[in-house]
C-alpha cells in the first residue's frame, strides 16, 4: 500500500477517536458546581494524604482530581518534606539534596506506638512466632495469615519488639519509619538497587544536575502488609482534554485537514525516494 492511501486510512480511526473522546468528555465532565476535594492522596489511598492549601495567593500546593481525589500536579514539589536522612549506600541522594515526606504523620496508630507498646500496657512479645492478635485487625485482618511473604515472614521480622516506634533489620538495627527503604531493601535487594538508580519508584523536583529532588519511599506505594493481595488498583482515567492545549475551540478542525496534510505527505514520500 502506498503511503498516501495508508495515511488516509489512518485518519478514520483517529477522527473517530477524537469524536468519541469529545463525546465521552461531555458525558463525564464534572458538574460545574463540583469542587476540587480539599483532601487528596498522592499514591497509596489513605496513606499518602495531603491537605490542599495555598503556598501563596493563587498558587495551590497540589491540584487534585475531582473524580478520584488523586494528586495530578504539585505547586511545590518539596512542600511538607524533610531530609531523607543518612543512607548507607552511595547513590544520587549522596550528591544532590534528597527529601521525602515523613511516614509517621500518615500512620493511624502512631500515637506514638509506645503509648501502648511500653511493656506493661501491651506486654513485649516473648518470641517472633506467629500468634493470633487481639488488635490491629484493620491493618492485618488475620495475623495468622499475613499476606506479605506468603507465610515466610511475620510482624516481628519488621517491627521492633522492644521499641515499637521503629522498624528493625534482621541484624537487629533500628530503622526509622520515615526510611522504610532500609527495611524493604534488606529482603528486596534488586528492587532496592533499582530504586536507588531511579528505575523503580518516583522522584519529582529539579532536573538540573545536582538539583534537589523529592523521592517516594516504598510504603508510599506499597502496603507492607498486603503486597500480594491488594496490588495496584487502576484509577478511573481523567477525561480527555476537549481541545488541544493551545486551542480554545475546534475551529482548526474545520480548515480542511485533507489539503495541507496531503501535500505534506506527498513531499515526504518524494523525499524518501
Ligand atoms: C491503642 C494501643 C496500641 C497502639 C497505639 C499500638 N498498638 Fe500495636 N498492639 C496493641 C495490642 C493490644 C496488640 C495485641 C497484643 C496481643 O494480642 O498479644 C498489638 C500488637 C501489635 C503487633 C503484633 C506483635 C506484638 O507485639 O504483639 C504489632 C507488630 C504492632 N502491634 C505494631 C504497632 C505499631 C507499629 C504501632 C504504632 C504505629 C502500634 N502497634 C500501636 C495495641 C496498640
Ligand atoms: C515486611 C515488613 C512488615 C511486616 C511483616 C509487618 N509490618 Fe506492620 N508495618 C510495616 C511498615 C514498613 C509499616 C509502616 C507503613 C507505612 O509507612 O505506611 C507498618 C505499619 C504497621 C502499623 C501501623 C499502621 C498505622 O496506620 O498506624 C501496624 C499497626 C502494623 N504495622 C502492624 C503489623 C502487624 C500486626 C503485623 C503482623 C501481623 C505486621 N505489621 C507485619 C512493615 C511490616
Ligand atoms: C524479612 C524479609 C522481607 C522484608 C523486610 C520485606 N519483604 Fe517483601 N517479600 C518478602 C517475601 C519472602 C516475599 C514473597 C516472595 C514470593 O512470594 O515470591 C515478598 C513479597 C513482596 C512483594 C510481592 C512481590 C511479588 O512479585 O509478588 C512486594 C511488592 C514486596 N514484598 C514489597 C516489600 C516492601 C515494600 C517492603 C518494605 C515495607 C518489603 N517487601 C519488606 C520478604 C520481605
Ligand atoms: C512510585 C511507586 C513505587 C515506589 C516508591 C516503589 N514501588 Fe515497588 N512497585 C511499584 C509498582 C507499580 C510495581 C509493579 C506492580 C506490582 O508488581 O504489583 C512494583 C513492584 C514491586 C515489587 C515486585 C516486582 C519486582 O520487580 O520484583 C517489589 C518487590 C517492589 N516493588 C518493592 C519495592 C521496594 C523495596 C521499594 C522501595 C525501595 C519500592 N518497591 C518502591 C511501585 C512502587
Amino acid at each position: 500500500m502506498d503511503r498516501k492511501k495508508f495515511s488516509r486510512l489512518l485518519y478514520i480511526p483517529v477522527l473517530a477517536g477524537l469524536l468519541f473522546s469529545a463525546q465521552a468528555y461531555a458525558e463525564n465532565a464534572p458538574a460545574p458546581a463540583e469542587q476540587e476535594p480539599t483532601e487528596c492522596f498522592e499514591s497509596r489511598e489513605g496513606y499518602t494524604t495531603v491537605q490542599k492549601t495555598e503556598i501563596k495567593p493563587g498558587l495551590p500546593n497540589v491540584k487534585c482530581s475531582k473524580r478520584t481525589g488523586g494528586v495530578l500536579w504539585w505547586g511545590d514539589p518539596y512542600d511538607g518534606t524533610q531530609e531523607m536522612g543518612p543512607m548507607p549506600v552511595e547513590a544520587d541522594y549522596t550528591h544532590e539534596p534528597a527529601v521525602v515526606k515523613p511516614r509517621t504523620s500518615q500512620l493511624k496508630y502512631y500515637a506514638p506506638c509506645t503509648t501502648c507498646h511500653n511493656g506493661s500496657m501491651v506486654p513485649y512479645p516473648k518470641d517472633k512466632k506467629p500468634r493470633p492478635l487481639a488488635m490491629h485487625q484493620d491493618i492485618v485482618p488475620d495475623a495468622m495469615d499475613l499476606q506479605h511473604g506468603r507465610g515466610a515472614i511475620w510482624c516481628l521480622d519488621c517491627h521492633n519488639a522492644k521499641n515499637r516506634n521503629t522498624l528493625i533489620s534482621h541484624q537487629g538495627d533500628e530503622i526509622d519509619f520515615n526510611q522504610p527503604q532500609k527495611l524493604c531493601g534488606k529482603c528486596h535487594g534488586e528492587v532496592y538497587s533499582d530504586w536507588r538508580d531511579g528505575i523503580h519508584g518516583k522522584r519529582i523536583g529539579s532536573w538540573k544536575k545536582g538539583g534537589q529532588k523529592r523521592w517516594w519511599v516504598c510504603t508510599e506505594c506499597h502496603n507492607p502488609h498486603m503486597v500480594q493481595t491488594k496490588r495496584f488498583q487502576p484509577l478511573k482515567p481523567e477525561p480527555a482534554p476537549q481541545f488541544p492545549r493551545t486551542r480554545k475551540n475546534a475551529d482548526h478542525e474545520k480548515h480542511g485537514h485533507g489539503a495541507s496534510h496531503d501535500t505534506g505527505h506527498a513531499e515526504q514520500a518524494a523525499a524518501h525516494k
